[in-house]
């Protein structure tokens, strides 16, 4: 397991590709984005299975919320403070365009995978500094603030991975998050689950499934 590092405030992990040969040289950076309570290791193992051969990168969130990592703060579950998450949703950024700079792979395109808190700071990145994620796998995310006007998202892929029954996010919420999305340009895929809050193997292979054929097929045919 590689050790973490550290770059503009943030501590990370990154994981080259195994080898840059010809199949995996296109791979975007998988940028992993953890929940409330987890950190950089979290979703490593997710990423290797996700999509083999793609260079990973996993910051750990600058919030301590009574000793749980997040990357933005809140006033109290599912209520954010919108200051602290732009904020910190530009400083986010400015650590993704330095790490894949540090790394040797700033050519390639990132795309978010991100979980609850993680997804939610990928949503935030979406609308706020469109342009840095070439697409993103969200699960479980809410609206996280409304921008004005919104970005041009323009053909960028997001897959929502939503729960039916999950106590922390209205149905309704997940609807405006894909219709805000749709609203900006973005090619939104919106897969519901008949479960809670927390991830499944069936959120997993959709995804997997989603990022192989956005990015592997494309890769084959050229
Ligand atoms: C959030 O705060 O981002 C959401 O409520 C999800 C969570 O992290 O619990």
């Amino acid at each position: 397991m590689q050790e973490s590092a550290e770059l503009l405030g943030h501590r990370y992990r990154f994981v080259p590709a195994p080898r840059a040969g010809r199949e995996t040289a296109r791979r975007p950076v998988l940028l992993l984005l953890h929940g409330t309570g987890g950190d950089e290791a979290d979703l490593l193992p997710l990423g290797e299975l996700l999509l083999p051969g793609a260079p990973l990168l996993s910051p750990r969130g600058t919030v301590s919320e009574q000793g749980a990592a997040r990357f933005f703060r809140r006033l109290a579950p599912g209520v954010f403070d919108v200051d602290d998450l732009i904020q910190r949703t530009h400083a986010l950024a400015d650590f993704v365009q330095a790490a894949v700079e540090r790394h040797g792979v700033a050519g390639r395109p990132v795309v978010a995978v991100g979980y609850s808190n993680g997804a939610n700071i990928a949503a935030s990145l979406l609308l706020l500094r469109p342009g840095l994620l070439a697409g993103a796998v969200l699960w479980r995310a809410m609206v996280p603030l409304e921008p004005e006007p919104l970005p041009d998202l323009t053909g960028t892929p997001v897959l929502l991975g939503a729960a039916r029954f999950d106590p922390m996010i209205p149905n309704d919420n997940v609807e405006w998050l894909a219709a805000l999305l749709r609203e900006s340009g973005a090619s939104v895929t919106l897969r519901w689950q008949d479960t809670g809050h927390g991830l499944t193997q069936a959120d997993v292979r959709e995804a997997a499934a989603w990022l192989a054929t956005l990015w592997t097929d494309e890769e084959s045919t050229q």
